[in-house]
C-alpha cells in the first residue's frame, strides 16, 4: 500500500507522514529533502539553483550524503529547493528513485512519501492520498517557531515572505505545481493539533485498507 500526503511548506504534512508510517510499520520518504539536497549540492558548488545546466547536474549526481547535512533544513536550502524543483529535467531525474522506493520499500510492507507531486504525479495509484493544508499565516507562525526552536535568527515579516514566494513558485509551474490530486481527502490543519491531525488521516487509512 503506498500513501501519498502532498501539501503546501509548514502544513504538517511531515509530521503526519512520519507519524503515520511509524503506526502502519511503512517505510517513509521525505520527497523534499531530495529537492533539498539538490538545491544545497548547486548552492555549495558555487552555482545558482535557476540555473538548469547546474541543477540537473546535480539532481544526476545527487551525494546522498547532503541528505544529513544540517543545512538542509535551513530557509536558503528550502529557496534552492524550490528554484532546482521548477526544472523539468530535475523532476525527470528524481523520479525513478520515488517511484523505486514507492514499490519496492525496504520494509517490503507499504510506503508513506510526502511532498508536492506524490499523489499527482510520482504515485498516481496511490491507494491513500491526502492533501494537508493551512492559512498562509498559520503555516508561518509554525515555520518561525520551528526557526527559533532551532536557535536560527528569524524575522516574522521575512519567513512569511519567503513562504508566500515558494507558495506561489510551487504552485504556478509548468511541470508537476502543487495541487490536490482530484481523489485526494484534503486536511486543513489550521485549528487542528497534530493528534487530530493523525486521528483524521489515521480513520482515511483504516477505511481503505
Ligand atoms: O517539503 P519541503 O519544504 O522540504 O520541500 C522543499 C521544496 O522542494 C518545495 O518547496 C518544492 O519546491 C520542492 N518539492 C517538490 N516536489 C516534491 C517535494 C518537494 O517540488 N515532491
Amino acid at each position: 500500500m503506498i500513501v501519498a500526503i502532498d501539501g503546501p511548506a509548514a502544513a504538517g504534512k511531515g509530521t503526519l507522514a512520519r507519524r503515520l508510517a511509524k503506526h502502519l510499520g511503512f517505510d517513509f520518504l521525505d520527497t523534499g529533502s531530495l529537492y533539498r539536497g539538490v538545491g544545497l549540492q548547486v548552492l555549495r558548488q558555487g552555482g545558482d539553483p535557476a540555473d538548469p545546466v547546474a541543477a540537473k547536474a546535480a539532481a544526476e549526481t545527487l551525494d546522498l550524503a547532503l541528505l544529513a547535512d544540517p543545512d538542509l533544513r535551513g530557509e536558503a536550502a528550502a529557496k534552492a529547493a524550490s528554484l532546482v524543483a521548477a526544472q523539468p529535467a530535475v523532476r525527470a531525474a528524481l523520479l525513478d528513485f520515488q517511484r523505486d522506493f514507492a514499490r519496492k520499500p525496504p520494509g517490503n510492507r507499504g510506503a508513506v512519501l510526502d511532498g508536492r507531486d506524490v499523489g499527482t504525479v510520482v504515485c498516481p495509484d496511490a491507494g491513500v492520498k491526502l492533501f494537508v493544508t493551512a492559512s498562509l499565516e498559520a503555516r508561518a507562525r509554525r515555520r518561525l517557531a520551528e526557526l527559533q526552536a532551532a536557535g536560527r535568527t528569524a524575522i516574522w515579516s521575512a519567513v512569511l515572505q519567503d513562504m508566500q514566494d515558494r507558495d506561489a513558485r510551487d504552485s504556478k509551474r509548468d511541470v508537476a505545481p502543487l495541487k490536490p490530486a482530484a481523489d485526494a481527502v484534503v486536511i486543513d490543519t489550521t485549528s487542528l493539533s497534530p493528534d487530530q491531525v493523525f486521528e483524521a488521516a489515521r480513520a482515511i487509512v483504516d477505511a481503505k485498507r
